[in-house]
Order: C-alpha cells, then structure tokens, then sequence
C-alpha cells in the first residue's frame, strides 16, 4: 500500500541532476552555467550521483590520475543504466574533449559528450539526446555568450570568466588542445555580468582564465602607442568602480605577460586583493627553455621584486612541475632553491604526467616514477615550511575577512579569507554575518590557514 504512493509521489517531482566536477576554476565555472541552464530546464539538484536522473561529469585530463578518476566514476554509472535506462549519462570538460567518439566506444551507455566551448549549448545538445540520438559535440566553435544565470556554488564570491583557452604551447600540457585557442569576452559583457552579480548580492569577483594576462589580444583595436587597447590592466580599470562588489582577484596569470603596468593596477585600485597566483613551473632555465615557457627564473624572480616594491605583503602562489623529462638533480634542486627564495604562501605541486598529443610525453628521456615521487615529497615538505612562515606574519595582526561559510568542521565558527587568500576561521554565526566584511584579530597561523577572533 505504501509503495504505490510513493511512487505516484515521485513520478510528480522534477527529473532530478548530478554534476561532479574535476580540474580546475575554468571547470568549476562551467558547471555553475551547466546547473543553470538544467535547472531553467526544469531539473533539481541531486546531492547523491546514485539518485539522479541525469549525471553529468565534468572532467579534467591535466595529469593521468584526473582523467583516470573519471573512468572509475563512468563505470559505476554505466552498470547503474543498465537497471535504469532512462538514465542520462553526460561527460564534459576536458577529457570529453580529448577522448570524443573514443569514449563512446569506451563506455556506449553514454547519451551526450560535450567539449568546454560547448557548455553554453548544453539545452541544446541535451534536447536532442532526448529526440533519441547519441550526441558528441567537440567541435572548435565561437563560444556562445552566456544567456542563462549560472546556480552559483557561492552567494558572496563569484567566478567571471573574461577568457576562454590558451595559445601558449607549453611542451607538457593538453589545454590548448581540448581548450582550443584563446577567446576573450569583450569588456562590455563581463562588465555586465559583474553589474547583475552586484545587484544579487555578490561581494567578491574572481576573473578567470587560463592565461588571465593574455586578455584582449584577440580583441580588435590597438592604442596610439601600438599596444592592444583592451589588455587585463585596462579591464580592472573598467570594472573597478562597480557598486557593491568590494573584492576583486584575478587566475591564472602567466609570468611571459605580466606587465608593471598590471602591477600598478593592482597597487593603485583599493578593491583588488593583493594576491598573486604566477605559476613558475621550473626554477631551471634548461627545464624551462623546454618547456617552452618564454621565461627564465631570473625574470620570475624579478616579477616578484617588483610586486613586493609596490605591495610589501602581497601574498604569492604558483604551480610547479617536478620530474618533467630529464631533469636532473641539480636541476631539481634549482626548483627547491627558487622556493626557498620567494617564499610561497602556496604552491600546487604535481609530478610530471605524460600526456596524449603533448610533445614532452614523446621524447625518450622520462624519469621513473619512484623519482618523480621522491622529488615531490622533497618539494611539499619544504612548501609547508614556506607557508608556515608566511602565515606567521599574520599572528596578532587585523586582517579583513569576507565571511562566506560556515566552519563545516566546527559549527560554532564561519569561514573567510583575507585579501591574501589566507582560509580565515571565527567564532560568529553565519546568518549574521555571511557577505560581510570583518577585522578579525589572528590568534592561531597554520600553514594554510587562520584562526582569530572578531
Ligand atoms: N595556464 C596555467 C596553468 C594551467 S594547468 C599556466 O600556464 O601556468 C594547471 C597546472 O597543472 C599547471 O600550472 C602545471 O603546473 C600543471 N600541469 C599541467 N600539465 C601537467 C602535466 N603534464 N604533468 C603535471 N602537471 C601538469
Ligand atoms: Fe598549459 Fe602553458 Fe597554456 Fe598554461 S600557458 S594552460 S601550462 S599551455
Ligand atoms: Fe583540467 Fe581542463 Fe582545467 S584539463 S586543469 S579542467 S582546463
């Protein structure tokens, strides 16, 4: 008797969805414009992948383990269709990219595979899936300005991307290949998205993009003195003074085309928070030159010293690659030795993982995993001793926290950061206090983060 009416119960409510996403911001990014255009669709959020009616995987393929998380998720759905064939199976993002049709014959149970320029087509694709086909949409396009409002993770920080792909061809990485080359929104459309984020509410902006500095170059116009007219530093400017919105930060900057002048930007506009993310990859020039970065250590190094001369305190983060093909130990210790030098308050550190299409995974001169690793584990022992000490310049000061969560570890407590992206905790309630702007005195600094009081 029961049975029966909960089953009519659950034939009324909404086809329910799943998004799990890997990799990076770009990807996060993309799913909150996924969940909105499901949701204008009429689908619900589904917190258990196992519930939904439609899962869809946005993927990453930067190293071989992201791309081999996906298959182990995929599987467990595929066998799930079997027993429910109206299941939706989606894959996006970068291995979608990658793998294209590939995949289907990988995993047939798949209804739609759709590369990043193809997220804003989503309804799209998905209707006809629905009309009966299977669907593989990978193909280089005009990425389509976004019409639908994203469901944004956050109500107080929010992504804006202002460009799409990468030109660069670092001798190790797929993003240029399942990202395609760079397309830069115009400053009119970001500004207006900003302006809608504003009005709801939000109070920190993060602008995205794979190569952030790159920004204009495809746009159209150059200045009297021959450079692009539209360029990251000219944007900040345009955006500044939109009302209500209190921080702006900016990922991921690449060291080739990060100018003095952007530099000065950050210094003089009192909303940009002075954090830097400036991947360096190498502290080796031989490793560099063939990686082909466009850069040598000296030139970080001074990229450092000039942002230090305007911003004493700026907080500094980066990635970096251990046991790219033939470096050796000398060459490693370089990598540590830069570390030691700048001091980061945070790295992302991965071992080399060759990759499909990418001209490093060819060349015959890879080192074993068991040297890659050890090297890792040299270079995170002493990136934590690195972010300690840097965190240690906050005890007993004032920092300005932006109150986004609650603490999920410790209920009595919210979260924020400060304008250096320092993870902040406090005791305080959330309803009260979330969007907010607070000077929190810290008492307590671990590598990664605060604790203080209010
Ligand atoms: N556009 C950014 C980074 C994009 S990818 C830049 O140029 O710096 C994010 C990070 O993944 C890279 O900075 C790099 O450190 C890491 N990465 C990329 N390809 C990799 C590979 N094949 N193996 C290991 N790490 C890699
Ligand atoms: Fe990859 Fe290099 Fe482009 Fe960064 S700049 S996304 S590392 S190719
Ligand atoms: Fe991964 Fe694609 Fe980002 S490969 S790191 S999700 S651009």
């Amino acid at each position: 008797m029961f049975l029966p009416l909960l089953q009519t119960t659950m034939s009324q409510d909404p086809r329910r969805y799943h998004i799990t996403t890997f990799g990076c911001q770009m990807n996060k990014a993309d799913s909150e414009r996924m969940a909105g255009i499901l949701e204008d669709m009429g689908f619900a959020w589904s917190e258990d992948p196992m519930e939904a009616d439609l899962v869809l995987y946005n993927t990453c393929t930067i190293r071989d383990n992201a791309e081999q998380k996906v298959y182990s998720y995929l599987g467990r759905q595929a066998k799930r269709k079997q027993e429910k064939p109206d299941l939706t199976l989606v894959v996006a993002g970068c291995v979608a990219q990658q793998e294209g049709e590939q995949l289907l014959r990988r995993v047939p149970e798949l209804d739609l595979i759709l590369g990043p320029q193809h997220a804003n087509r989503l309804q799209d694709l998905l209707e006809s899936v629905f009309a009966g086909n299977q669907v593989v949409a990978t193909e280089a396009v005009h990425i389509l300005e976004d019409i639908t409002q994203p469901r944004r993770d956050s109500q107080v920080t929010a992504w804006v991307n202002i460009i799409y792909g990468c030109n660069e061809r670092c001798t190790y990485c797929v993003v240029p290949n399942v990202r395609g080359v760079e397309q830069s929104r115009t400053p009119e459309a970001i500004r207006a998205e900003i302006e809608v984020l504003a009005q709801k509410g939000y109070k920190e902006i993060t602008l995205l993009g794979q190569n952030i500095d790159a920004y204009g170059r495809d746009l159209p116009g150059v200045t009297e003195t021959g450079r692009h007219q539209h360029t990251l530093t000219d944007l900040l400017y345009y955006i500044h003074d939109v009302p209500g919105i209190e921080r702006i930060r900016f990922a991921t900057s690449h060291p080739r085309y990060f100018t003095e002048r952007l530099i000065q930007a950050c210094y003089e506009l009192p909303k940009v928070c002075e954090h830097f993310h400036i991947p360096f990859q190498s502290g080796d020039n031989d490793i560099l030159k063939a990686m082909k970065r466009g850069y040598t250590q000296e030139k970080y190094r001074q990229i450092i010293a000039k942002i230090r001369e305007y911003m004493p305190d700026a907080a500094i983060s980066g990635d970096a690659i251990v046991g790219f093909p033939g470096e050796t130990e000398a060459q490693f210790e370089n990598t540590l030795q830069l570390v030691e030098d700048i001091g980061f308050d945070l790295l992302n550190t991965a071992a080399y993982s060759p990759r499909p299409q990418t001209p490093a995974a060819l060349w015959d001169n890879q080192l074993s995993e068991t040297v890659k690793g050890d090297r890792l584990q040299r270079l995170n022992h002493l990136v934590s001793i690195k972010a300690s000490e840097r965190s240690g310049r906050y005890l007993n000061r004032i920092e300005e926290v932006l109150v986004e969560a609650q603490n999920p570890k410790n209920l009595g407590q919210v979260m924020g950061r400060n304008r250096g992206n320092r993870l902040t905790f406090f005791t305080g309630n959330l309803e009260q206090l979330n969007g907010q702007l607070v000077k929190v005195k810290i008492t307590e600094v671990r590598a990664f983060s605060l604790t203080g009081t209010a």
